[in-house]
């Protein structure tokens, strides 16, 4: 940090903005290959949040390199600086009283562990969406794998870059044993608590 910055306080707290909301803040970080699933099991997650009147805001790794990070590839350091800025971003937000859906390949251990100490272990829940290579593979929904295969694509997680699997994860969803709906269910029960004040 430039040293001439200086950190200002605010007498408004991340609690009193969280509490007007009626629900605590929280960070669900949805980690998993490219068409695994995370997108559409965020979805359908904020989709039920909402109708419970809890305040959410998803940042999707497609959306947000459009935006904020339009100018970082694949490579590994892109990558990480990707979810360097995902974690202030999320915490921001965390700040603002928000439950936070941040749905990223997040291929790396270190930086998914990164998020957590930066947003607080507490209020951070990993949520590894397992689904298999040749399932994500198979569906190839937007096309990305066939073109990774013939070599169109560089670096693509699964295929020619590295996905590290979390060894223990906070929730693990096995999209083949679970349906959407299943899915939303599982995550939800796990926290309704951490929700609560
Ligand atoms: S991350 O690895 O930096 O966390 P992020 O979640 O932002 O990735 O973006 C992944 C999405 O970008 C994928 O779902 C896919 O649609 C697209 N994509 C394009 N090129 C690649 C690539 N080389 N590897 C992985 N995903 C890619």
């Amino acid at each position: 940090m430039n040293k001439n910055v200086f950190a200002h306080t605010y007498e408004v707290s991340a609690k009193e903005r969280s509490q007007l909301k009626g629900h605590k803040g929280l960070v669900l970080w949805f980690t998993g290959l490219s068409g695994s699933g995370k997108s559409t099991i965020a979805n359908a997650l904020e989709k039920q949040l909402v109708a419970q009147k809890i305040h959410t805001y998803t940042l999707d790794g497609d959306n947000v390199r459009k935006g904020l990070n339009n100018n970082l590839a694949f490579s590994p350091e892109d990558r990480v600086e990707n979810i360097r800025r995902i974690a202030e971003v999320s915490k921001l937000m965390l700040d603002a009283g928000l439950l936070v859906l941040s749905a990223f390949v997040s291929p790396y251990s270190k930086d998914r562990e990164g998020v957590r100490s930066a947003v607080g272990a507490e209020n951070f829940i990993e949520i590894y969406i397992n689904t298999p290579l040749s399932v994500c593979e198979k569906r190839d929904v937007k096309g990305l794998y066939a073109k990774a295969r013939k070599g169109e694509i560089k670096d693509f997680t699964g295929i020619s870059a590295p996905y590290e699997a979390p060894i223990n994860p906070d929730i693990e969803i096995k999209t083949e044993e679970l349906t959407i709906d299943e899915s939303v269910a599982k995550i939800l029960k796990n926290i309704e608590q951490k929700l609560a004040f």
